[in-house]
């Protein structure tokens, strides 16, 4: 056990005696709700415009799970451990009310931290509810500060201006906020100078994510992705960098500050450089699937055995056994393994699952 011990200490968490474990020690600590399917954008890498003019086919409003649905898992796996939660979507504005819904998860005891990832479009005309319900952090996906070049990988307009707007808005209430920018070969690689030049010298934190296999709809080549030792080669010619590494060994970005004081940016090298090993993540799909890894091709169907009346102790027994089963790694894998990676059609997209 003296590796469980070593884990817990790393992550900060002080081990209760519920905790949950997968098969490999690593805890549940942060679950990832989508709240919607649906999206006022198009990414190129997430959900492209399909040929002639195809409609995605969206959920029905009555498949999805319901705030009170979802509150009720947040609440049964924080009595295991569960401390942060991550409300994503599709684009999670797009769901009505969802104030109420971070109010909710907000007032559960054990849950320390409510963030919400956007593309910031409607974050302007929500932000003050948001934060007198509890909301913690903003992630702003920002792949571009150029106008055209933003349109064309958003797969649609997007106004700049209105996101800058919820931006400086959620700073204004004091919110942390960081921004995710998904560089892809051939398309942004010679522009995110610009994005970070745009931040240095304020609180944001700019994270250069690479390019993934998520899904099966946005034509991911290996050759597409810029692996992060070279964007930190081409800005260290410019702005020397000095490692910070990671705050609690489950995050997901490297980070590292600019060597003459003007701010962080963080490094998402997920095909370069996986992190499963101390991977405590779980999705909760907005129609009620519980996913315990981004790139599964099946999960947990929990909307109907809750609303077949399952009990609170039932649920719980449920996830805890789910998650005990757990043994995916599938970043990994992916490199060692390549024949092991699930074919196209098999990968859920990100938009359904949740980022
Ligand atoms: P904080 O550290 O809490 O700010 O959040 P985060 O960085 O974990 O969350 P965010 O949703 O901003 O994630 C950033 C990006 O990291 C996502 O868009 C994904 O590209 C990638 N990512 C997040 N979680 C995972 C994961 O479990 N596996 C893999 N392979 N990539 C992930
Ligand atoms: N590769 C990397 N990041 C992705 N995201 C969506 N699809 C991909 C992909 N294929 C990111 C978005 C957003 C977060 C939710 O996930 O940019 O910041
Ligand atoms: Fe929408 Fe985010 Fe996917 Fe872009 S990456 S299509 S903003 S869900
Ligand atoms: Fe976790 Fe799966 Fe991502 Fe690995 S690939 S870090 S197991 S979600």
């Amino acid at each position: 056990m003296v590796k469980d011990h070593i884990l817990s200490q790393d992550i900060g968490i002080v081990s209760a005696q519920s905790e949950l474990r997968d098969h490999y020690q690593r805890p549940l600590t942060d679950l990832r709700i989508s709240v919607t399917d649906r999206c006022n954008l198009r990414c190129t890498y997430c959900m492209p415009k399909k040929p002639n003019g195809e409609r995605y086919n969206f959920l029905p409003k009555e498949d999805l799970l319901s705030f009170n649905e979802i509150t009720r898992v947040v609440n049964v796996l924080a009595q295991k451990g569960l401390q942060k939660i991550r409300i994503t979507g599709g684009e999670p504005l797009l769901r009505k009310d969802l104030d109420q819904l971070i109010a909710s998860i907000k007032s559960i005891d054990g849950i320390k931290e409510v963030a919400l990832t956007t593309n910031g479009v409607f974050l302007s005309e929500q932000i003050d509810a948001l934060v007198d319900a509890g909301l913690d952090r903003v992630t702003l996906s920002l792949d571009a500060i150029d106008q055209d070049l933003l349109n064309r990988i958003s797969g649609r307009t997007v106004d700049l201006e209105k996101v800058y707007a919820g931006l400086d808005a959620t700073l204004q209430k004091d919110l942390k906020l960081k921004v995710n920018t998904v560089i892809q070969r051939g398309v942004n690689d010679d522009h995110f100078m610009h994005v970070l030049q745009r931040f240095r010298g304020t609180a944001v934190e700019v994270r250069l994510i690479e390019f993934m296999d998520v899904g099966g709809l946005n034509q991911w080549q290996l050759d597409k992705v810029v692996p992060s030792r070279e964007l930190i080669q081409k800005i260290e010619q410019k702005w020397p960098l000095e490692m910070l590494g990671r705050q609690q060994s489950s995050d997901v970005a490297n980070r590292y500050r600019y060597a003459d004081g003007q701010g962080t940016l963080g490094f998402i090298s997920s095909i370069s450089q996986p992190f499963c090993g101390h991977c405590s993540r779980a999705r909760l799909s907005s129609e009620g699937i519980l996913y315990t890894c981004l790139f599964a091709n099946t999960g947990l169907l929990i909307r109907d055995k809750l609303r077949d009346g399952l009990s609170d102790d039932e649920l719980q027994e449920l996830l805890t056994q789910h998650w005990q089963q757990r043994r995916d790694r599938y970043s990994e894998e992916r490199m060692t393994k390549p024949g092991r990676a699930h074919a196209e059609s098999e990968k859920i997209e990100m938009f359904y699952i949740g980022g």
